[in-house]
C-alpha cells in the first residue's frame, strides 16, 4: 500500500515536472495578421492543482483571472491586447504584429477560489511579412470583442467577407473592440453590443459590390440613413449577428500609398559664420498720459463726486429734533413721552427683582384728605384676579 502511494506521488511529481517544462510556449508569426492566443481556464486549472484529477477525481471550476505583461515591463507590449470578461470565462490575447522582434509575454493565472497561481510564458516571435496591399474595415455591431476572437467565429465572419470580396484569398488582419476606437459603453440590456472592427487583406483587387463604397451616392445616402442596408446583391450574411454595418465599411488601397517623404539631411552641427551680432534697437516711447487720464483720473472724479452728494444727502439735510417736536402736535408729543416713559421703567423692572414696583400698581391719593392708603395693603391687590385666570381651570385642585 506504502509503495502504491510513493509511486503514485512520483508520477504526480513527474506530472507536475512536465507542467513546469510545459509552462514555455514557443509561437511564431508574421507581421501583419492578426494574432490571438486563448487562454484556456481548464490548463490552468490543472496546472494549478496538478493532484486534483489524481485524487479527487474531477477537477473544480473555479473562478480564476489573468494577469498578463511583457517580461521586465509592467504592461503589454503596444500591439497586443488583453480581454477576459468575466473569472468564468476565456481570456485572450489578440492584435497585429506592425514590426518584427520577440515579445516574452507572462501570464500568471490566479484561482479566485483558492488564491493559487500559475505562471505561463508565452515567446512571440516576430518574423518579417508582407502587408496585403487591399485591405477594407467592416463594422460589426451586433458583437463583443471576447466573442469573435474564437477561430470558429472569426471563420464564420470570413466566409461572409470572402463572398463579399468574392475571393477565397483573405485575410484577417486586425480585429478591435469599438470602445478602443471611441464607441460607447452600451447600456446593460439585452440586445445592445460594444461592437467589433473587423479588418481583412487580400491580393486581390476589391470587388464591385465594395467598390461601391467609394461612389458618392453611397455617402449621401448614408448621411440620410446611417443604418442603411448594403445594395442589393451585395448582402452576404448568414448569421445576423455578424452583419455588417454598410455604411461604416472603409477600403485602404496600400499600392497607392505616397512614398514617405525624405529623411531631413543631418548638417555638421555648427552653424555658418555670419557677421556680427545687431542688437534690436529699442521701441519708440510711447506717451502714455491720455491712458493714465481715462483709467485713473476719470474714475477718481467721478467716486469724489458720488462721495459728495451722497455726504451732502445724509449729513447737509438733516433736521433738527428741536425744529420737528415744534412741528408737532402736544397731544401726540405727550402720548409718544408716556410710551417712552413706560418702555423705560419696564425695561428698569426687567433689569432687577427687588427693583420698586411700578407706579400704576400704587393706590391713588385720597383727594379730599390726601392721605395715601398704605403700602402693605397695595402690595395684597393681585395684578391679575384669581378668577379671571384663564389658566386656572385646567389647573389640578
Ligand atoms: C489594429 O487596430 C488598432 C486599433 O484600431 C490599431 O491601433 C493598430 O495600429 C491596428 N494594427 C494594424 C496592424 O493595423
Amino acid at each position: 500500500m506504502a509503495g502504491y502511494g510513493s509511486g503514485l506521488f512520483f508520477l504526480t511529481v513527474c506530472a507536475a515536472s512536465l507542467f513546469g517544462a510545459k509552462a514555455e510556449f514557443k509561437l511564431t508569426i508574421p507581421v501583419g495578421k492578426l494574432f490571438t492566443y486563448e487562454l484556456m481556464r481548464e490548463t490552468f486549472q490543472s496546472d494549478l492543482e496538478p493532484l486534483g484529477k489524481l485524487y479527487a477525481g474531477s477537477l473544480y471550476d473555479d473562478p480564476i483571472i489573468f494577469k498578463c505583461k511583457q517580461q521586465n515591463f509592467p504592461d503589454l507590449p503596444e500591439w497586443l491586447r488583453f480581454i477576459q470578461r468575466h473569472p468564468n470565462d476565456n481570456g485572450f490575447l489578440y492584435g497585429t504584429p506592425a514590426a518584427p522582434g520577440k515579445s516574452i509575454i507572462e501570464v500568471y493565472a490566479v484561482n479566485k477560489r483558492s488564491y493559487n497561481t500559475a505562471k505561463q510564458t508565452l515567446v512571440i516571435k516576430i518574423v518579417e511579412g508582407k502587408m496585403l496591399p487591399y485591405q477594407a474595415e467592416f463594422f460589426i455591431a451586433l458583437r463583443e470583442i471576447e466573442r469573435v476572437l474564437p477561430s470558429t467565429v472569426q471563420n464564420e465572419i470570413k466566409q461572409d467577407l470572402q463572398k463579399l470580396w468574392n475571393s477565397e484569398n483573405l485575410e484577417i488582419v486586425n480585429m478591435t473592440n469599438a470602445l478602443d476606437r471611441g464607441g460607447r459603453v452600451p447600456l446593460p440590456i439585452a440586445g445592445h453590443y460594444e461592437g467589433v472592427y473587423v479588418k481583412v487583406g487580400s491580393h486581390k483587387y476589391f470587388s464591385e459590390c465594395l467598390l461601391r463604397v467609394l461612389k458618392p451616392e453611397h455617402q449621401r445616402q448614408c448621411a440620410a440613413e446611417p443604418r442603411a442596408k448594403g445594395p442589393g446583391g451585395c448582402n452576404f450574411c448568414s448569421i445576423p449577428s455578424n452583419c455588417i454595418t454598410w455604411c461604416k465599411t472603409k477600403l485602404f488601397d496600400l499600392t497607392k500609398l505616397e512614398p514617405e517623404p525624405p529623411a531631413p539631411t543631418m548638417g555638421s552641427g555648427i552653424l555658418e559664420a555670419g557677421g556680427d551680432f545687431n542688437p534690436p534697437d529699442s521701441p519708440p516711447s510711447t506717451d502714455y498720459f491720455p491712458d493714465y487720464i481715462v483709467t485713473v483720473i476719470v474714475p477718481l472724479i467721478l467716486a469724489i463726486v458720488l462721495c459728495i452728494l451722497l455726504a451732502y444727502i445724509m449729513f447737509g439735510r438733516r433736521e433738527g429734533v428741536e425744529k420737528r417736536n415744534a412741528r408737532t402736535d402736544q397731544i401726540q408729543l405727550y402720548h409718544h413721552y408716556t410710551i417712552h416713559g413706560n418702555a423705560d421703567e419696564l425695561r428698569g423692572m426687567a433689569g432687577s427683582r427687588g427693583g420698586p414696583p411700578p407706579l400704576s400698581t400704587l393706590p391713588m391719593f385720597n383727594s379730599r384728605t390726601g392721605e395715601r392708603a398704605s403700602p402693605l395693603h397695595s402690595d395684597n391687590i393681585p395684578l391679575i384676579m384669581a378668577e379671571q385666570d384663564p389658566y386656572s381651570d385646567t389647573l389640578p385642585r
